[in-house]
């Protein structure tokens, strides 16, 4: 076993974390407070590499490991998670669904732009009656001859204004269940495509999100995506990819609110001594230094296995349960630490901690993660 980075692995690391650290910080606050897309960021984030970083050079991707991904996602959501949700699903979800079942036509044309990140991609899997109970699919997509006429709506689409390519999951067939069920390639300024307003949140407030209504849309045959009835399928491979994403998300808002913590706690002086030095502060930070290492460890793991080509799902499920969880914690009581401090914007916990809640929530709810966990218990895989 071997618990070092490679030097590729480092370097890509220390590339998320200058921009990070120089870049991203710098109107981070203002972006979360106006809800600004950050649009600037987002275009050198791709001339980076850091939009389609999973992708094979062929398709104009990074042709990076999974593990390199998982540092740079931590790297970049340490500062600004809302910049590390877009790249998560358009890397994750998205690229990663093209490259895996997508033709060879469908690559060529959506998914070497989205490597490039010359155009912005999103996953319409949620409904308003369709979350966690994700195969009870309402959008439909109706088989016409030629194209696939779609209605529906889609809600919580991350990037649902910004994205120029969307992959939706539709219903094509509702007596076969989830074997009737298909993901298409849609264009975001197709005939028939309305958007809901921007969705004013608690925390990733820069990141856009909205609802998504199709009005006899009509979709091209050859935009489907794999076998007829592959969709259910589709997304949920989609989705273990993407919850190693969402996992080293909450794993840098987790690390980004303990690494200020402890400079406050070395800084800030009560009882005659700087406060790291009271039991009480210490203790707390011992246990989210030791939170933080272990959901570390689930991240690397999950993105390991899936670079060796090993199964993945069971282990990202896990990662993204104990990451986004552990991430509530530790922010929780970073904003403890620092007292009023911590409730007041300019000392970045209170966001992160804002940011944090949405881990446990979307691409999958922690208690999603669970049920995903113990049926592979029940069914003697772990
Ligand atoms: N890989 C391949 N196939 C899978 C699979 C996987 N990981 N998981 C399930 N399947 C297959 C099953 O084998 C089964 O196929 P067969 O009948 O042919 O055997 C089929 O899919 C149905 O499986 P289940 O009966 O297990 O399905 P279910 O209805 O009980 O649901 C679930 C399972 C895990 C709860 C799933 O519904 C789920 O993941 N729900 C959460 C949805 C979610 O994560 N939504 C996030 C929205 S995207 C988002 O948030 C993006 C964003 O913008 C940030």
């Amino acid at each position: 076993m071997n618990f070092e980075f490679t030097e590729e692995q480092l370097m890509i690391r220390q590339a998320a974390r200058d921009y990070a650290q120089r870049e991203l910080i710098q109107d981070v606050i203002e972006r979360d407070e106006k809800a600004i897309y950050p649009t600037r960021h987002i275009h050198t984030l791709a001339e980076l590499g850091f939009l389609g970083m999973l992708v094979a050079p062929e398709y104009d991707g990074g042709g990076m490991d999974t593990v390199s991904y998982v540092l740079a996602m931590e790297e970049i959501s340490k500062v600004d998670s809302s910049v590390g949700v877009i790249l998560s699903v358009n890397n994750s979800l998205v690229c990663y669904g093209l490259e895996m079942y997508g033709t060879e036509a469908q690559k060529q044309e959506f998914l070497k732009p989205l490597a490039r990140g010359d155009k912005i991609g999103a996953f319409l899997l949620s409904e308003p009656g369709a979350g966690s109970d994700a195969s009870s699919q309402q959008t439909t997509a109706i088989d016409k001859g030629d194209h696939y006429l779609m209605n529906g709506v889609k809600n919580w689409i991350t990037s649902g204004h910004t994205a120029s390519i969307y992959i939706v999951i539709a219903q094509t067939d509702r007596a076969k269940g989830h074997r009737g069920i298909n993901a298409f390639i849609v264009d975001r300024y197709a005939e028939g495509i309305t958007l809901g307003p921007h969705e004013n949140k608690m925390g990733m407030r820069s990141s856009d999100t909205h609802s998504v209504q199709f009005t006899d849309v009509k979709v091209p045959k050859e935009n489907r995506i794999g076998e007829d009835g592959f969709g259910f399928k589709f997304a949920m491979k989609a989705l273990e990819g993407g919850r190693i994403g969402i996992a080293s998300q909450a794993l840098g808002i987790a690390s980004g609110a303990y690494e200020l913590a402890v400079k406050y706690a070395k800084e800030r002086k009560a009882f005659g001594t700087q406060i790291i030095n009271h039991q009480a502060i210490a203790f707390k930070l011992s246990d989210m230094a030791t939170q933080i290492e272990a959901a570390r460890f689930l991240c690397v793991k999950a993105a390991w296995l899936k670079d060796q080509g090993q199964p993945y799902g069971v282990a990202s499920a896990m990662a993204k349960q104990f990451t986004a969880d552990m991430a509530m914690q530790v922010t929780t009581e970073a904003v403890q630490i620092h007292g009023g401090y911590g409730y007041v914007k300019e000392y970045h916990v209170e966001r992160l901690m804002r940011d944090a809640k949405l881990t446990q929530i979307y691409e999958g709810t922690s208690e999603i993660q669970k049920i995903v966990i113990s049926r592979a218990i029940a069914k003697g895989d772990i």
